[in-house]
């Protein structure tokens, strides 16, 4: 294990988000102390997904936050600050970079990075937040994950992981600074980077498939989708699906 400038380093570890969550029940952290490996051995997705990464090829971190002044009914606002934070620091090597909401980063089609948030809730505010973020960075070949990419991949040639982490915690600073001011601007970004955004595309909720176009993301993280009938229809996680071709490379 390396320790510097609030960076912990470790060449192998089961999950950056675990070893957050048991270092913050164990000491004080300050906030924006980032875990950091080149291989975890129980990476951990949404959902209860596992997060497979060849050793040493991607990015694979955790950033633990204090948010006291976001509160917990309002947390959908860090979601969007992380994912715009990715977004901006993916689109400093290549276009076409959207969110699959809730917070899958996209290029194009393909998902090129996942973010995992586990907050620790003291009455109603947040009192730690684990930000953890795979991001692929030279990895080129993926077994298992329907539609990935990377950095690689798209611009075609390696990069450094650790300066693509520099670049992303200094844009994430930046956000969640901002957000303790007002949370406008990040609001309105991330509504005008959606996935499919006003295009009119297949989904499935408990009722079945039916075609519709995403329209925005309320304050609450409730997805709005407008059906072919101009129905609106509102979603929470899990929800709804998204029905779209799956790729093979
Ligand atoms: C997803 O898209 O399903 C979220 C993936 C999150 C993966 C990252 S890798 C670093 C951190 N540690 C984990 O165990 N998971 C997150």
């Amino acid at each position: 294990m390396e320790r510097y400038n609030n960076i912990i380093e470790f060449d192998e570890i089961s999950s950056t988000n675990d070893y957050s969550m048991d270092l913050v029940r164990r000491e004080q952290v300050p906030e924006f102390t980032v875990v950091r490996t080149d291989f975890q051995t129980k990476g951990r997705g949404q959902i209860g997904n596992c997060w497979v990464s060849n050793r040493g090829e991607n990015l694979l971190f955790s950033v633990i936050l204090h948010p006291s002044h976001i509160p917990a009914n309002n947390q959908f606002i860090l979601s969007q600050c992380v994912s715009m934070a990715v977004c901006d620091t993916i689109a400093c090597f290549c276009d076409n970079v959207t969110v699959k909401w809730p917070n899958d980063v996209y290029v194009g089609e393909r998902k090129i990075a996942g973010i995992l948030i586990e907050n620790l809730l003291i009455s109603k505010m947040i009192e730690t937040s684990v930000v953890g973020i795979g991001l692929n960075v030279n990895q080129t070949s993926f077994v298992g994950a329907p539609n990935p990419t990377s950095l690689k991949l798209e611009i075609g040639q390696d990069c450094n992981c650790k300066a693509v982490l520099e670049l992303f915690l200094t844009k994430f600073r930046e956000c969640y600074e901002a957000i303790s001011e007002s949370s406008d601007a990040i609001r309105t970004a991330y509504g005008q980077h959606l996935y499919l955004l006003n295009t009119v595309s297949s989904f499935k909720d408990k009722n079945g498939v039916f075609k519709g176009a995403i329209s925005a993301v309320g304050d609450d993280g409730k997805l709005l989708i407008i059906d072919e009938n101009g129905a609106h229809r509102h979603y929470y996680f899990k929800e709804v699906e998204y029905l779209h071709p799956h790729f093979d490379r």
